[in-house]
């Protein structure tokens, strides 16, 4: 303190936090760590510099800083948000909701602690608690869309189809263009419907995209790839045999890591940007691209000698475009390999789930249209749906 008198420390500060809202971190960081040697037990100090690691996405860096300005200030409503949030980050997600619900006796009707409280309860599948956090978020402010949503959603989940439909039309009265609510009305009602808006593929997979790999391999048992790569390799070829593979609707690069051997370049591409985020970090395609499948195939010619589509035509309706559009990307000879889930209709049907069943004699109708022969084909389970298992087929095309 000797060197620093309080008017020098509160200049610095100030200087800090302009940095700091100017996103300058680095530099702001360096003068808020280099007060704390002179005012270790400033609340604020440790505050801002939680909220500086918390933008800089060092969550454990920030959860200690917040930890401590909440030991010296534990009824600060704003720190004490922020500390919850912190935990969610981390992960620690029991903790977080505790947070929460601590942060509601100071404010019991604030509705971003009740939302955020109901994403706790959501993630940890706490179905009947996050009805009623988001319930309450909208008994004060009923246009709250996210609440609106995610009580949609969880009313599905729960199979109580008249709710979710009641909560699908509200979100549509408060944004009449939102493609999840139009397409899942559709499906809850058994309508009709002849493409999927690429909007709601996106916005379902960039929310999917963090828990993605968990969620599939652990809860939902899915198992395509491994699956399609077994049938394939009933067919004998050795790996690099083929020289550019292309997966369509790559995801997080599940069914990439299957095949990526069998060629010498592999390219993935997907509508989300946040499953081809996740797929990058795997380092194992030579071309990742943000794209709308058919579009993509559209604008090339013979380039392909190998494709694979794993749980995703069962994001298509009709599939007549993506089978016409892949036989002019690829070579003579190339192998496609695919699953559909299975209906027993005559041609495809919306499922309630949102997905596209089709049947059996539609998608081998549709393919030899396009001159794709089938080679293999098997009948299997694909994934869980609650506790079923969704049978669909596998195939194994080559261009004739
Ligand atoms: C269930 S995931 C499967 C991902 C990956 N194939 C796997 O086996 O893990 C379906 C993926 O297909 C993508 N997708 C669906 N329809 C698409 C389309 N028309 N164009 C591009 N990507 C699409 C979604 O964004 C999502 O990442």
């Amino acid at each position: 303190m000797s060197t620093h008198s309080r008017k020098t420390i509160e200049n610095r500060f100030a200087e800090a936090c302009e940095l700091h809202s100017r996103a300058e971190f680095s530099a702001a960081e360096k003068i808020y760590t280099s007060l704390l040697k002179h005012v270790p037990e400033a609340g604020l100090l440790h505050y801002n510099i939680g909220l500086l690691y918390y933008q800089k996405e060092d969550f454990q860096k920030a959860l200690s800083h917040y930890s401590t300005a909440r030991d010296l200030a534990p009824q600060d409503p704003d720190l004490l948000f922020n500390y919850a949030l912190c935990q969610k980050q981390l992960g620690q997600i029991r903790d977080a909701a505790a947070s929460f619900r601590q942060l509601i006796q100071f404010s019991p009707d604030d509705p971003e602690t009740l939302y955020n409280l109901g994403n706790c309860y959501r993630e940890l599948k706490e179905y009947t608690q996050a009805v009623e956090s988001y319930q309450q978020v909208l008994s004060n402010n009923p246009s709250h869309l996210p609440a609106t949503r995610n009580l949609a959603y969880l009313f599905h989940i729960l199979d109580d189809t008249e709710n979710a439909l009641t909560y699908y039309n509200r979100v549509l009265h408060l944004d009449p263009d939102n493609s999840q609510a139009i397409h899942m009305i559709v499906a809850l009602t058994g309508g009709h419907i002849n493409a999927t808006p690429s909007e709601y593929i996106k916005d379902i997979f960039n929310n999917y995209s963090e828990t993605f790999d968990k969620v599939l391999l652990d809860d939902l048992k899915y198992a395509v790839p491994e699956k399609l790569r077994s049938l394939f390799d009933s067919l004998g070829y050795p790996v690099k045999s083929f020289s550019r593979c292309i997966d369509l609707g790559c995801g997080t690069g599940l069914a990439g890591r299957k095949f990526g051997e069998l060629c010498k370049h592999l390219t993935g591409i997907d509508l989300s940007e946040k499953m081809i985020e996740k797929a990058e970090e795997k380092g194992i395609y030579d071309i990742l691209q943000v794209a709308e499948i058919t579009d993509y195939l559209n604008k090339r010619r013979s380039e392909y000698d190998l494709a694979v589509a794993a749980d995703v035509l069962t994001y298509m309706a009709g599939l007549e475009p993506v089978f016409a559009a892949l036989a002019g990307a690829t070579r003579q000879q190339t192998l496609f390999c695919c699953s559909t889930e299975n209906s027993e209709q005559p041609h495809f049907h919306i499922c309630s789930t949102g997905r596209f069943a089709h049947s059996r004699d539609y998608v081998l109708q549709t393919a030899t249209r396009y001159n794709w022969r089938v080679v293999k084909m098997v009948t299997t389970n694909l994934r869980k749906e609650k506790s079923n298992w969704v049978e669909g087929t596998l195939y194994i095309f080559d261009k004739t």
